[in-house]
């Protein structure tokens, strides 16, 4: 069999004919599954991309003087701030009972830093049961759900390399009693070589592709089920599902579903939101939200210029403080919008080391990055949102991220905050438990969502001047 003549037309007008150069050694085959990747690649697009990421580098940051801070709702520090912020929670949670609300959970990253062979959510964190991360999130949604009333169904993003062992783990736990799950595979875009934009090959049928980015979320959300059966975008309107609450895998602190920000998403009928939290330092790793031009929008900590990330109020704070820990809601309309729109969330460059197939067929593990992945950002589309509201939350009871092996947001810095909270929550309930001098607890403290979400649901269910003194797991 030939190639296509249209398909080798294309190739060699984009520049690009160089991918079959091995087509006589394959057999059909591998010919058909080859040629059914190069057909899905949009080489117009792509054709833009390497021109603008590649060729020419065009600068994405903005000038000093275009940005500026935003305004956020800030952690409510009166009584009546207190109240205002419970009162807003009502919204949330009848919004809750309404079963209006969807979990999306992105996990389709690599996780190279973990260097954990496996996806992310199935590493045991739990610092006393050794509980998943997906363990952790699943039992969460199972505990809101219960709470009030309504399954709350999740919908996790893979990518196609994790995708099958991603859903064997979660068929092999019943899906931790979750009433409703999906999986949802993210795209993939090829990895082109950086210095002359050529698609790189894998092997001598197949291309070098790589996940497109958590942005992909809203094209995967929008695409029919492998079967035929509905995306899930039309699956979640079907249920009456009106706002999606979106987090990373990696946050073993996120408040699932949280009432009170929820509240504050649908009072402001904001179509985007984002919880943050205050920078520690100009150098921290996560993306802070900043206006520019007066629209608010997030500049990821590796684009964020060091004299703006330094920049700093009359009182020594940090004037771009707003830190995103990447937990949105998202209104289902805006996303479906952006969906089927014109108008599309840019493309951001990752220069890596990507094996890639040499001249002579063999394949060449670089030493030194090689090659340009382009990825989108779901953070991309809150300068596309009419409406958004941005709320602060605290550090410490919310953001604790695991990302790295060792250091920080390593597994001993979760499970020791993981352990400190807990160890919080039960002081709070009317338990004494052991800490050391710095505040810290000495052992593990684990308590399953199942058990309680927080420390208000944890009183009554201990005995009032319980002593902890040893490692402790309430499931
Ligand atoms: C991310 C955010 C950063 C934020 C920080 C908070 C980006 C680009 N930056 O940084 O602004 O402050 O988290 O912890 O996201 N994922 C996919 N598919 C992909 C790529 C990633 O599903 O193609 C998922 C991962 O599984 C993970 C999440 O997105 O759950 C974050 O990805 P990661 O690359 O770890 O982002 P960070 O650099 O940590």
């Amino acid at each position: 069999m030939a190639p296509d003549p249209t398909l080798v037309a294309k190739l060699s007008r984009h520049d690009q004919e160089g991918l079959l150069r091995w087509w006589s050694d394959l057999d059909e085959p591998a010919r058909t599954s080859f040629l059914s990747q190069v057909a899905s690649v949009d080489y117009d697009r792509l054709d833009v991309l390497i021109q603008s990421l590649v060729h020419h580098d065009e600068p994405t940051a903005p000038r000093p003087d275009q940005v500026g801070a935003v305004d956020v709702y800030r952690l409510p520090q009166t009584d009546g701030e207190r109240s205002a912020r419970r009162h807003v929670a009502d919204l949330g949670q009848e919004s809750l009972s309404r079963g209006e609300v969807a979990v999306i959970l992105v996990a389709g990253g690599s996780g190279t830093r973990l260097g954990f062979d496996g996806p992310k959510g199935t590493y045991p964190i739990g610092p006393v049961s050794g509980a998943t991360l997906f363990q952790i999130h699943a039992e969460k949604i199972v505990a809101m759900s219960r709470r009030f009333g309504r399954p709350i169904p999740l919908y996790v993003m893979t990518s196609p390399e994790n995708n099958d062992v991603t859903q064997k783990f979660f068929d092999d736990h019943d899906h931790f009693g979750l009433k409703h799950l999906r999986l949802f595979v993210q795209g993939q875009m090829p990895a082109v070589d950086r210095e002359s934009g050529k698609i790189l090959l894998s092997s001598k049928s197949s291309l070098a592709l790589s996940p497109d980015g958590h942005g992909g979320t809203i094209a995967a959300l929008n695409e029919p089920a492998s079967d035929g059966g509905p995306s899930c975008f039309d699956e979640m309107a079907a249920r009456g599902v009106k706002t999606l609450f979106y987090f990373q895998v990696d946050n073993p602190l996120v408040k699932i579903a949280d009432p009170a920000f929820l509240g504050l998403h649908l009072q402001a009928r904001a179509e985007m939101s984002f919880k943050v939290i205050e920078k520690i330092a100009p150098d921290e790793k996560v993306g802070v939200v900043v206006t520019i031009d007066g629209k608010p929008q997030v500049i990821e900590y590796s684009d964020l210029p060091a004299e703006l990330a330094e920049r700093r109020e009359p009182d020594g704070r940090l004037q771009l403080w707003a830190g995103s820990i990447a937990i949105h809601l998202f209104n289902l309309g805006f996303l479906r919008r952006l969906a089927s729109g014109d108008i599309r969330l840019p493309f951001h460059k990752a220069v890596k080391k990507v094996p890639y197939l040499g001249d002579d067929g063999q394949v060449v593990a670089p030493t030194l990055p090689n090659a340009v992945k382009f990825e989108q950002f779901i953070f991309d589309a809150l300068p596309l949102a009419e409406r958004w509201t941005l709320v602060e939350t605290d550090r410490a009871n919310e953001f604790e991220p695991l990302k790295n092996a060792t250091g920080p947001d390593s597994p001993a810095t979760v499970r020791q905050r993981m352990s400190d909270n807990f160890g919080e929550w039960l002081e709070t309930a009317g338990a004494r438990v052991t800490r050391r001098s710095d505040g810290s607890v000495p052992f593990g403290i684990e308590i399953s969502p199942l058990y309680a979400l927080n420390a208000g649901e944890l009183k009554g269910k201990i005995t009032p001047g319980l002593r902890v003194e040893s490692s402790l797991y309430l499931p």
